[in-house]
């Protein structure tokens, strides 16, 4: 096991609904690394969405920002709810991760999408379609429509409303987050697909365009094109014929919905959020599950936990370059679920149905074996 160096700054953010109980068997999983000195970390505690707006009235506080962007990665949970629906947009706690994202420039989102052998059958398609599925999305996040202006609801001259957003990306903006799709396929089986609407819109003649251009830099990489309605189509009729997807903000957030549901549940999958390498190799990195709050089952303590402990092994990897120890937290989780452990959105009919924390403690007990 790589042997831990100083502590690493890790801010962690909760946020709403049912993160601050995912994020408590995370906890778990940090203590237990630091106790074993397989990485040791120094955890501070931030507000984000609604419980920072209840607390400051502004979903993310200035200080949480600078604390984040001090830190040396950011685990978050996840933020929303009905309680902060009404509030104005800008007020939204949805809005706290957006500026994040945004402030911190975390443009390569990787979204990774693996199927556990023991959940082949909890996917909504028929297990020889998903069994042994390993694909990555690489979404691009800080561009887009997401962020591009103009933007507003405005009030024509009739008195009718007209609601705007603006799908706008630069070639460097496309070019970076490309060469991050093109860097991983280089480690997995070297396929990169670019997903675009380039037979519509001008952005994505761009994007391909650039994804063109930065292919001479891997020949050893296979690029291809796909628009982004059939690639929606693709991942639920042939899923396995990805390897790395790299596509823009939006068609990244649908399409990773899509994928999710490849592996069982939304519960299931994790992210990591990646800025650009500083002259030291330090790169800002916020890690966190593709799921949301859940206000359904928020505060039950009955949600699946396995993104959230995912997406810290994702930080082992990405942001401490602890690939073993990454590899040893998944692990964990593989077992546990091969053994058996379900929480209630991953379970088949008859499989006992564990809560928040015995999910944790099975990935413990797992963990507690292999190190
Ligand atoms: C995601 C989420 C977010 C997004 C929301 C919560 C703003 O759906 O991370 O996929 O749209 O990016
Ligand atoms: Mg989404």
């Amino acid at each position: 096991m790589t042997e831990a160096r100083s502590n690493r700054k890790v801010l962690v953010l909760p946020g709403d609904g049912i993160g601050p109980e995912i994020m408590g068997e995370v906890m778990r999983v940090a203590e237990f690394c630091d106790r074993r000195g397989i990485a040791r970390f120094d955890l501070s505690q931030g507000l984000v969405g609604g419980a920072a707006y209840d607390a400051s009235g502004v979903p993310l506080a200035d200080a949480t920002l600078a604390e984040a962007m001090a830190a040396d990665a950011v685990l978050f949970g996840s933020v929303g709810g009905p309680k902060w629906e009404g509030l104005p947009f800008e007020l939204q706690p949805e809005r706290g991760l957006l500026r994040l994202r945004k402030e911190m420039d975390l443009f390569a989102n990787l979204r990774p999408a693996v199927v556990f052998e023991a959940l082949a059958d909890a996917s909504a398609l028929k297990r020889d379609l998903v069994a042994g599925l390993d694909l990555m999305i690489v979404r691009e996040l800080t561009g887009g429509i997401y962020f591009g202006q103009p933007r507003g609801i405005e009030t024509l001259p009739d008195g009718t409303r007209r609601g705007v957003n603006t799908e706008v990306y630069t070639e460097a903006e496309i070019e970076r987050v490309v060469r991050a799709g093109f860097d991983l396929a280089r480690k997995r089986q070297r396929r990169l697909c670019e997903v675009d609407k380039a037979n519509v819109m001008e952005s994505g003649v761009l994007w391909r365009e650039v994804a063109r251009r930065v292919h001479a830099d891997y020949p050893d990489v296979e690029l291809s094109f796909m628009y982004a309605d059939n690639c929606a189509m693709q991942l639920v009729r042939q899923p396995k014929q990805f390897d790395v997807i790299v596509t823009s903000n939006i068609f990244g957030d649908i399409l990773s919905d899509c994928a999710a549901m490849l592996t069982g549940s939304l519960g299931m999958l994790p992210s990591a959020s990646l800025g650009a390498p500083d002259a030291t190799g330090r790169r800002r990195a916020l890690y966190e599950p593709v799921h949301g709050s859940a206000p359904d089952i928020a505060g039950k303590g009955v949600a699946n936990p396995l993104a959230s402990i995912l997406s810290f092994a994702m930080m082992l990897r990405y942001s401490f370059d602890q690939a073993d120890a990454a590899e040893m937290v998944e692990g964990a989780v593989r077992r546990a679920l091969a053994a058996g452990a379900r929480t209630a959105d991953i379970a088949q009919s008859g499989m006992t149905r564990l809560v928040t924390r015995e999910m944790g403690d099975a990935v413990l007990r797992e963990l507690a074996r292999a190190a």
